[in-house]
C-alpha cells in the first residue's frame, strides 16, 4: 500500500520557463518529490487556448521537460507526462463541465486578464480552462497541489468542483489541498508584474550568462533613487527582494547595508546578483544541455512517464463513469 498522499501540478509549454517558475513552483515539486507521491503535467491542451504554431509544439514540449529534468524533477522518483498523451483528463473536463456554473467560470481573474488580451480569439476553452485544470488534477485524486499564488484562484474552483461532483454523483474525489511555494509571487523585469511567459518580463532559467546579464541590466529597482548617491531602499526593490530568494545571507545583509548607506549603485547590485543568478542556473544550463543532446531519451521519459499517468487516469474514471450511471453497473 502506497501510504504517501497524492500531489499533482502542472505547468504550461508557453515560452520559456523562468525564474518565477522555478522559484515559484519547481523547486518546491523537487523538494516534494520524496513528500508525496508526486505527479507533474506539462498540460499542452491549455497552452491551446491562445493561437500557436503547431508545428513548434513538440520543441516547446522537449524545452519544457528538459528544463523541469534538469532543474531536479526525476522521473525515477515522480510521473512526469504531457497531457495530451492522456485523453482521460478531458473526459473528465467533459462531466466537471456540468458541474460548473458559467456565472462562476466568468469571474476568475485569469480568464478576465485573458480575455482582455485576447479579445480577438475569445474562445470557450479560455473561459473553460479552470475546468480542464480541475481535471487535471481530479483525475489523479490528488491531495495536494503544490502552485504560486497566481494559481490560487483556480484550485478553489477544483475543490468546489470535487464538492459538486461528490454531492451529486457519490464520492470520487478528495477535496485537493492548495500548498503554495514560499516564493509565491516571483515579479518579472518590470518590477510591477508578475513575472509571465506572455510579458517581456522573464529572466530564463535556460539563457545564457549574457542574455540574463542584458534582461537583468533594465531591470527596474528603486525608481525614487535617481542618482548613485541617493540612498536606496531594498525593501520596494524588486532586484533585492530577488537576492533575498537566491543570494547568501551574508550577501543579502551587505547589499542592503551597502544600498541604504549608498556605497554601491543599482548596477554593483545586479552584478552580484548576477552572480547568485549564475551559481543557481549554470548547473541547470549543463543538465539541460546535455539533454538536449539525446532527445528522444527526453520522450521515451515522457512517454514512460504517460503509461503510468494512464493507469492511474483510468482507474478513476472507471468509478466516475460508474458513478455517472455510463457503463456496465459496479461490480
Ligand atoms: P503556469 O505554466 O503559468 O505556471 C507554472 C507554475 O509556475 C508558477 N508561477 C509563478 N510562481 C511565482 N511567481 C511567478 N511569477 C510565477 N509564474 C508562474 C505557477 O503558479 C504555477 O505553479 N494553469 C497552470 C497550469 C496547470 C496546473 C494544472 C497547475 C494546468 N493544470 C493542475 C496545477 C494543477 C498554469 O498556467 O501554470
Amino acid at each position: 500500500m502506497n501510504a504517501k498522499k497524492r500531489a499533482f501540478s502542472g505547468i504550461q509549454p508557453t515560452g520559456k520557463v523562468h525564474l518565477g517558475n522555478l522559484l515559484g513552483a519547481i523547486r518546491n515539486w523537487v523538494d516534494l518529490q520524496d513528500v508525496y507521491d508526486c505527479t507533474f503535467c506539462i498540460v499542452d491542451w491549455h497552452a491551446m487556448t491562445v493561437d500557436y504554431d503547431p508545428s513548434q509544439m513538440r520543441a516547446r514540449i522537449l524545452d519544457c521537460a528538459v528544463a523541469l529534468i534538469a532543474s531536479g524533477v526525476d522521473p525515477n522518483r515522480c510521473t512526469l507526462f504531457v497531457q495530451s498523451d492522456v485523453p482521460e483528463h478531458t473526459e473528465l473536463a467533459w462531466y466537471l463541465m456540468t458541474c460548473a456554473p458559467v456565472s462562476r467560470l466568468e469571474l476568475q481573474t485569469q480568464y478576465k486578464d485573458k480575455s482582455a488580451q485576447h479579445a480577438e480569439n475569445l474562445n470557450a476553452g479560455l473561459l473553460t480552462y479552470p475546468v480542464l485544470q480541475a481535471a487535471d488534477i481530479l483525475a489523479h485524486r490528488a491531495e495536494v497541489v503544490p502552485v504560486g499564488e497566481d494559481q490560487a484562484q483556480h484550485l478553489e474552483l477544483s475543490r468546489e468542483l470535487a464538492r459538486k461532483f461528490n454531492n451529486r454523483f457519490g464520492f470520487v474525489f478528495p477535496e485537493p489541498e492548495t500548498v503554495l511555494t514560499p516564493a509565491r509571487r516571483i515579479l518579472g523585469t518590470d518590477g510591477k508584474a508578475k513575472m509571465s511567459k506572455s510579458k517581456d518580463n522573464t529572466l530564463d532559467v535556460l539563457a545564457t550568462p549574457d542574455e540574463l546579464w542584458a534582461k537583468l541590466r533594465g531591470a527596474v529597482t528603486d525608481e525614487q533613487r535617481l542618482r548613485r548617491a541617493d540612498p536606496g531602499r531594498p525593501e520596494v526593490c524588486n532586484v533585492f527582494s530577488w537576492h533575498r530568494l537566491l543570494s547568501p545571507e551574508t550577501t543579502v545583509a551587505e547589499i542592503e547595508g551597502a544600498c541604504r548607506a549608498a556605497s554601491i549603485g543599482c548596477i554593483d547590485c545586479k552584478k552580484k546578483f548576477h552572480e547568485s543568478l549564475l551559481a543557481a542556473l549554470d548547473p541547470i544550463r549543463a543538465k539541460a544541455e546535455a539533454l538536449y543532446a539525446n532527445p528522444d531519451a527526453v520522450f521515451a521519459m515522457l512517454a514512460e512517464g504517460a503509461a503510468k499517468a494512464r493507469r492511474s487516469a483510468r482507474e478513476t474514471m472507471a468509478l466516475a463513469r460508474a458513478r455517472c450511471g455510463f457503463g456496465p453497473p459496479p461490480v
